[in-house]
């Protein structure tokens, strides 16, 4: 029976793409990629663009909007997977790209619900990818975690208190999604003393990568979406 599969592209860098990965997106005939908005391109698919081979598969774009709050955009998520879904019925496998891993904050666990609510008979194979939080760490040299260091990850949106409290908790912390807080992160770690202990990533793992150690330098600026923080309050 033909197949859904959810393909984690890594993020950037056509190399690191798993062989799996590159081995399924070549041989699917159905790829569906996720866009920000209208007349967007999709980042997924530029990343995996030198497998694809379009004279013989059908690439789906679809618009997967970018809000913290999720209402009303249900109608997108469910547009998006019953487009999957009629191709599968077909007959064709049909291969969703996201980027990093399917499984970390990725627009894919969305439709996942929908899957298995609404069509629990269609197999739905996930492919892990390498996380930007992993391309990240290597590019700023901080790794994650030693021995019995332990890591936090959540996205820099989260309500200030709980902000605070896991920042004081863990050795390592990751912001994702820190774009638009940027600037009350920034307070907030600077209240901490903790300012000094920061890389912000952006592009992590791409021709454009860039790693900023001076977070003052950032102040006010409108940054990209595509970026993380990481604290880390140790040295190994
Ligand atoms: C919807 S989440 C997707 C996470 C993805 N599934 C992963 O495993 O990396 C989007 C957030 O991931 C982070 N992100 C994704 N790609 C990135 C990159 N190349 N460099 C830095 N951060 C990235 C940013 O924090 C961004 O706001």
């Amino acid at each position: 029976m033909a197949r859904i599969y959810a393909v984690g592209v890594g993020p950037g860098d056509p190399e690191l793409l798993t062989r799996k990965a590159e081995r399924i997106l070549r041989q699917v005939p159905v790829i569906c990629a996720p866009a920000a908005s209208e007349g967007d391109s999709s980042h997924a698919l530029s990343i995996v663009e030198p497998f694809l081979d379009r004279c013989r598969q059908e690439v789906i774009v679809r618009i997967f909007p970018m809000k913290k709050d999720q209402e009303g955009l249900d109608e997108f998520w469910e547009d998006a997977a019953e487009t999957m879904v009629s191709h599968v019925r077909q007959g064709k496998d049909v291969a969703f790209i996201t980027i990093g891993d399917p499984f970390l904050y990725s627009t894919f666990l969305y439709l996942y619900r929908i899957f298995r609510e609404r069509h629990p008979d269609i197999p739905v194979e996930v492919v892990p990818g390498v996380s930007s939080i992993n391309a990240a760490a290597v590019a700023a040299g901080m790794p994650l975690a030693a021995a019995s260091e332990r890591v936090a990850v959540l996205p820099a949106t989260f309500e200030e208190e709980k902000l605070r409290q896991t920042l004081l908790d863990f050795d390592t912390i990751v912001l994702m999604k820190v774009n638009r807080v940027f600037d009350r992160v920034h307070a907030l770690l600077k209240e901490l003393g903790l300012e000094g202990c920061c890389a912000f990533v952006s592009r992590a793992g791409t021709s454009k990568e860039r790693v900023v150690f001076d977070l003052d330098s950032l102040a006010g600026k409108k940054l990209d979406y595509l970026s993380l923080l990481i604290v880390k309050k140790t040295d190994t």
